[in-house]
């Protein structure tokens, strides 16, 4: 079994990356956070809709989540495969996990967000995957950990080494080289990387954020284009659903 992760599709030059790349591609399952797919920030119907068909099984997402409100209701449907954080608390729309029947396979996939350097007040993330743990079951387990620090990210893979299959991490848009097996099984990255332009600063264009830090007030950023990448985990497993091979992707567009 190929799986492919992607991280943080960028706006429209993130999105038009990735749809190219999956073209040809023969991933048996795909997961995408598409949390800045829409004009950099957050995700519509249409913008979820263009990556689900272009074959990702599943979107997760992270903080800019609820950037646009047509999201509340899109993200609350039941067959829309778009997750948002599990440990925003109860109220919410939309849900954190999903179990799904791919191939004959039981796929979870969890979403989670970290609470170090993202001021909101959210749920303990590892308290909430042990939650979602307890209670579901699936022959493959894919978890994105949507986080600033690099140390929450590697204690949360930690966490979960042997009871999960893949730990990614997503948010920085920056691809770590640190994916590997950790001792029980569990394959983990710190960060996935982005979909989207280099030619700025994480994806937004390079004067607007870098005036943003000069002056301390709060510009509009822009989503960045040209020198578009695609940044993500393929991971293959073996006929027993166990590790066989790794490697990452930063390929350009
Ligand atoms: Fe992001
Ligand atoms: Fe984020």
């Amino acid at each position: 079994m190929k799986i492919g992760m992607f991280g943080d599709v960028i706006g429209r030059p993130g999105r038009s990356a990735l749809i190219s790349f999956l073209k040809g591609r023969d991933y048996d399952f795909v997961v995408a956070n598409a949390e800045n797919a829409a004009g950099g920030f957050g995700l519509t119907e249409n913008t979820a809709s263009q990556l689900l068909e272009a074959g990702v099984n599943v979107i997760t997402s992270g903080n800019h989540i609820w950037q646009h409100k047509e999201v509340l209701d899109y993200i609350d449907r039941v067959d829309s495969p778009v997750l948002r954080p599990a440990n925003y608390p109860p109220g919410n729309p939309g849900r954190g996990f999903i179990v799904m029947k791919h191939q004959g396979i039981r796929i979870m996939v969890i979403n989670i967000q970290g609470r170090l350097f993202i001021p909101m007040a959210l749920d303990c993330p590892f308290r909430t995957v042990d939650n979602i743990l307890r209670n579901n079951s699936a022959d493959v387990i894919i978890v994105d950990m949507h986080a600033e620090a690099t140390s929450e990210k590697q204690a949360f893979a930690r966490h979960l080494d042997g009871k999960v299959t893949i730990v990614a991490g997503t948010h920085t848009h920056v691809l770590t080289a640190d994916a590997r097996v950790l001792p029980g099984g569990t394959v983990c990255i710190t960060d996935l990387g982005m979909c989207g332009s280099m030619s700025g600063v994480i994806g937004m264009a390079t004067e607007e954020a870098r005036i943003r830090f000069i002056t301390g007030r709060h510009i509009r950023l822009k989503v960045a284009d040209g020198d578009t990448y695609v940044n993500g985990l393929e991971v293959m497993l073996d006929s027993n659903l166990n590790f066989e091979s790794l490697s990452l992707i930063n390929e350009k567009s």
